[in-house]
């Protein structure tokens, strides 16, 4: 990998990870073919009824013990799923395992109102959708038509009949809709990003994008969407922070404005015990990130999972 990536890339990897880091990372960015996982979709079928059609077609699944009902095919691949009615009729639906964490871990219970503002093409929207058993709403905000059109599509053929798309710019969505002031229970913001879990050295259209000034704009880019979402937090709930790419300035940098600006925000624990998951990073060229942000979790990528970060925020009331 060090002659085909941008060498400012190679260099803050090395900053940031170990040598034995560093060679899962070189396979994850070398590999050609990734292992497929799924999700059960629980609003069309069981993870009972899963396990036992891809039994009868001799394939294996092993549930991943961090989630609820997220999967990893051992012995195929996405083809081999294709004509089976659980996969046409969208009983499963192909999610990354580390795409899963932040709804999982959200902590949705029925009847809350869910904001997922970043939402398209609704991985995350219709996995919430599921845990809520269609019992109250979910508001999807995205501002890509063609995006918001994939979102439609995938909430109708997964029997999502919660949700409410809001065609928007996520940054201006509190000035816009002011009866959504403290209205939510659960927010999501799995935010855009510098995507950087895309690359691949046989793929050069997957690098060609990389640059620190792109990093540095997709910080601007998510401080002013949470800025505009905060507000929209009831007190005692809750927000998860995502991301799927590894740039500190992305993620670190991001907890710690939320600290530093949000006395109101408290930072959890998620409390997952997965053995691709590591540690925050303290610091990063010049900057020292506050200690707290040390609850947020980054999953390494494996032959299973894809590059995530996860932070996980209560607001609680000032006095
Ligand atoms: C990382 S993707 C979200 C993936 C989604 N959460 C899921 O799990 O399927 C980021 C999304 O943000 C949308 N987006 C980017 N800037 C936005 C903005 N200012 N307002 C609203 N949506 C925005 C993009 O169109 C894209 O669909």
């Amino acid at each position: 990998m060090n002659n085909i990536l941008p060498k400012d890339l190679i260099d803050r990897l090395t900053e940031i990870y170990t040598p034995l880091e560093m060679e899962i990372i070189d396979k994850w960015f070398s590999c050609e073919k990734r292992k497929t996982s799924f999700r059960v979709n629980t609003l069309k079928s069981s993870d009972r009824e899963i396990l036992a059609v891809l039994k009868d077609n001799n394939l294996i699944a092993t549930k991943v013990d961090i989630l609820k009902h997220g999967y990893i095919l051992e012995n195929g691949s996405e083809s081999d799923l294709w004509w089976l009615d659980i996969y046409k009729q969208w009983k499963i639906y192909l999610q990354s395992i580390s795409s899963q964490i932040p709804v999982d871990y959200l902590g949705i219970k029925d009847f809350n109102k869910v904001l997922d503002i970043t939402a398209a093409p609704g991985w995350k929207t219709s996995q919430a959708s599921a845990i809520l058993k269609n019992t109250w709403e979910v508001v999807a905000v995205d501002n890509n038509q063609i995006r918001i059109d994939k979102l439609n599509f995938t909430l109708k053929r997964q029997w999502c009949r919660n949700v409410n798309i809001i065609k928007s710019d996520a940054k201006f969505i509190s000035n816009k809709n002011p009866d959504f002031k403290e209205f939510f229970d659960c927010v999501i913001a799995d935010l855009p990003c510098s995507a950087e879990w895309k690359i691949n050295i046989h793929k050069e259209k997957s690098y060609g994008f990389w640059s620190v000034s792109n990093i540095k704009k997709n910080y601007y880019v998510q401080k002013d969407i949470l800025n505009s979402v905060i507000p929209l937090i009831k007190n005692n709930w809750t927000l998860i922070y995502s991301t799927c790419t590894l740039a500190p300035e992305e993620n670190e940098a991001v907890v710690h404005m939320l600290l530093s600006n949000y006395p109101e925000l408290q930072i959890q624990d998620i409390n997952i015990d997965y053995k691709y998951s590591k540690k925050w990073i303290s610091w990063f060229w010049k900057h020292v990130y506050r200690k707290d942000v040390s609850k947020s979790i980054r999953i390494l990528p494996s032959e299973e999972s894809e590059w995530f970060f996860v932070a996980k925020f209560k607001k609680v009331k000032v006095t």
